[in-house]
């Protein structure tokens, strides 16, 4: 579904990924682990198109997407849930949700998609109007999640969902994403939650300062010695 071949790209002058391959296949759920700063939320901006590579190729559903725009990666079925959830926080969750169904497709058919949030989140329906900013943060994260179903994307992009939430509620927000895969959806997650993570997924890739480390199924990188030592604490 999604190949990336040689993908550096940065900041300026400055460059956070050094040729980077990854593959994601139909219906598989990726991980990319890392240490902070090893460039995983700038990959995911590449992914989404919020950042242009400096080198390298983005092959999605057999089409090149570079040169295109932002919002075209949207329409071409990639949706964002970004890091720290970016909620609109004096907007009502239903507000909130209606912001990820800007893309045309999404717009005449949202009824329907608020519908099927609601059913698969059921908790929303309950607070669809309560402001975002009064939900805890394990609900907030479920907001984000749902506003980033709403242009029903062929490929969910969710970056660290679990960071900043208590123990307990990192495992609702984890079993959120083993039903969003059920539901069908191809699923890149980057997360420190490692050991958790691996539960979850079919492949991860390590990231360290721009590079790609290691890279293997859910089973291999939970027995990789290096992985264990250096991350896990085993
Ligand atoms: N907007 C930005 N401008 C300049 N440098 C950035 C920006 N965002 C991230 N970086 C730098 O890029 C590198 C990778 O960051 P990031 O992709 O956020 O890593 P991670 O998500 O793995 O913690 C870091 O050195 C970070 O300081
Ligand atoms: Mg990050």
């Amino acid at each position: 579904m999604l190949k990336l071949t040689d993908i550096s790209a940065g900041y300026g002058a400055f460059q956070a990924l050094w040729g980077i391959n990854l593959e994601v296949k139909t219906g598989e759920a990726v991980a990319v682990v890392g240490p902070n700063g090893a460039g995983k939320t700038t990959l995911l901006r590449v992914i989404s198109g919020q950042i242009a590579p400096i080198s390298g190729q983005i092959i999605f559903e057999e089409r090149n997407l570079k040169d295109l725009a932002p919002h075209q990666f949207v329409e071409e079925g990639i949706a964002h849930c970004p890091e720290n959830r970016r909620l609109f926080p004096k907007l009502t969750v239903e507000e909130n949700l209606k912001m990820g169904a800007f893309i045309p497709s999404a717009r005449n058919d949202y009824a329907n998609r608020l519908i099927w949030v609601y059913q698969l989140f059921p908790q929303m329906l309950e607070r669809r109007h309560q402001l975002a900013g009064t939900l805890s943060g394990g609900e907030q994260q479920m907001v984000a999640i749902g506003r980033a179903l709403m242009s029903k994307p062929k490929l969910l992009l969710l970056d660290e969902p679990s960071a900043g939430l208590a123990p307990v509620i990192v495992m609702h927000v984890f079993d959120l994403v083993r039903r969003i895969r059920e539901e069908g959806f191809t699923v890149l997650i980057v997360e420190q939650n490692i050991q958790q993570v691996l539960e979850l997924v079919d492949r991860a890739y390590l990231l360290e300062v721009g590079t790609v480390k290691l890279d293997g199924t859910a089973e291999e990188l939970k027995n990789n010695e290096f992985l264990r030592q250096a991350y896990m604490g085993l």
